[in-house]
């Protein structure tokens, strides 16, 4: 009768709504073929990054680190070092013992406002001073003149172990008068503006450099170091022959890939999706950065939150309502995302966690999110194997092995909350680099301890040249 009619209907329209679904999913499920593809792109920009005829306008800029071996445990004393451009502001007093080989390490969190992230170069650095003058306080020690390494989480142009020149702000940084000026001359000078206390910048870091450094600290076959949290990134020891923007052909260095920006160039086109296309147009940095973009902590809630407004407008969600949560950006961070993807929680705990953001969902809705959160973190992670397979291979070329065996020191909030990113990762490293061994490690505070480790090297280095 009537009653089975619109039953039929109503069946019928849901059919056609998770087909629907499922084909919009679809964009984001790449295969093995394509993944191969990105492997072997990424490998073409590590090449346009490295030689000189290409560097220029090579999108992957392969910065230099002046960071030429691992610790080899004779590292000593007191450093201080500062942490800016992950999750949190920090200052750290980190004390390297050599006899014992231990670290010891003191911080302190501080905020950076918005308006600050955002306002004046001089505002931004006299801010941080301001936080070192805190936690000299704190310490006890205005008065001791300690060496300092200064992790600075943003694409560098380096000429020494103490330049940094900021080529463009990356993440949510936005602060005028920065771009193309050397970061450390703009700490020292805050540092002087403020006539309270010297201090020694010996170091600028990326915080890929200070991860694998922290790392080799405990694992001496940690030659690469990778991020994935707010932004993403990867160092990893290159043979100097290689590097053509530095001079010298013996030893290796460390260099910062900067793969974030792989893709600028347009190379990965063919995989963005609208909804990427949508989050890069809406972003402080349009156009930069797009790989870190498909990949990472601060944008892949944005690709999230366009494919539900997407979804709604069709109708297949939150009963056709757009509500102004929905329309908010940011709304959701990575350790949401990690909550609502746990297979621990049952239906009931994801739409109460929608419930908190806001999101009025039914059980059928949280299903539908709890799927489009695993398409995208699964992407991304799929990425970031498919960019760690290019460069585990050219190590392996490098050294003419048939088989290697290495170590990746990891931080990054979305690679150590997330519940799957790290294990799809590995998978993907292993199926598209089968002739290497890739063994990921967490790092305990990088940006601290890898700073303060090469901070002690540069101390080193400098003593030499002077005696
Ligand atoms: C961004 C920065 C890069 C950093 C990464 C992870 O990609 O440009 O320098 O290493 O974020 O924090």
């Amino acid at each position: 009768g009537k009653g089975a009619a619109m039953v039929t209907a109503v069946a019928y329209r849901l059919a056609e709504h998770s087909r629907e679904i499922a084909q919009t999913l679809s964009e984001f499920r790449l295969t093995t073929e394509q993944l191969l593809e990105v492997k072997k792109r990424m490998r073409v920009e590590i090449q346009n990054g490295l030689s000189k005829s290409t560097q220029e306008a090579a999108t992957v800029k392969m910065q230099p680190s002046f960071v030429y071996s691992t610790p080899d445990g004779s590292e000593h004393g007191d450093f201080l070092a500062l942490d800016l451009g992950g999750t949190n502001f920090r200052v750290l007093l980190v004390k390297i013992r050599s006899g014992k080989r231990t670290v010891e390490m003191h911080n302190k969190i501080y905020s950076i406002p918005l308006e600050v992230m955002q306002g004046t170069g001089e505002e931004l650095f006299d801010h941080i001073v301001q936080c070192i003058s805190d936690f000299l306080d704190y310490m006890g020690m205005k008065n001791t003149r300690l060496p300092l390494g200064f992790t600075f989480s943003f694409p560098c142009r380096q000429t020494s172990l103490d330049t940094g020149i900021l080529v463009t702000w990356t993440k949510g940084f936005k602060a005028t008068d920065c771009e193309g000026e050397d970061v450390v001359g703009l700490l020292r000078e805050a540092i002087k503006r403020r006539e309270e206390f010297d201090l020694d910048v010996v170091a600028i870091v990326n915080d890929t450099v200070g991860t694998m450094m922290a790392c080799a600290y405990e694992e001496p076959t940690c030659e690469i170091g990778f991020i994935a949290g707010t932004g993403t990134n990867t160092c990893y020891i290159e043979e100097m022959r290689n590097i053509e923007m530095v001079d010298g052909d013996e030893g290796r260095m460390c260099v910062n890939m900067e793969w974030g920006a792989f893709g600028d160039n347009g190379c990965l086109d063919d995989i963005r999706t609208e909804y990427d296309r949508a989050v890069d147009d809406f972003s402080l940095n349009s156009g930069k950065q797009r790989y870190e973009k498909m990949c990472s902590g601060m944008y892949l809630g944005e690709i999230v939150r366009n494919i539900l407004i997407d979804m709604t407008k069709r109708g297949f969600l939150f009963r056709g309502q757009i509500s102004e949560t929905l329309k908010t950006r940011g709304i959701f961070e990575t350790k949401f995302l990690s909550q609502i993807e746990s297979d621990r929680l049952a239906l009931l705990q994801v739409r109460s966690i929608l419930q908190h953001l806001g999101l009025d969902s039914t059980c059928d809705d949280s299903i539908i999110v709890k799927e489009v959160c695993g398409a995208v973190s699964c992407r991304a992670a799929q990425l970031c194997g498919a960019g760690m397979a290019a460069v585990v291979e050219k190590i392996r070329e490098n050294r003419g092995l048939d088989h290697l065996n290495i170590t990746v020191g990891v931080d990054g909030t979305l690679y150590k909350l997330h519940p799957h990113f790290s294990k799809i990762m590995q998978q993907t490293v292993n199926k598209l680099a089968p002739q290497c061994n890739v063994n990921f490690l967490l790092s305990e505070d990088g940006s601290g301890k890898g700073a303060a480790l090469i901070t002690a090297v540069g101390c080193r280095l400098r003593q030499e040249l002077n005696s």
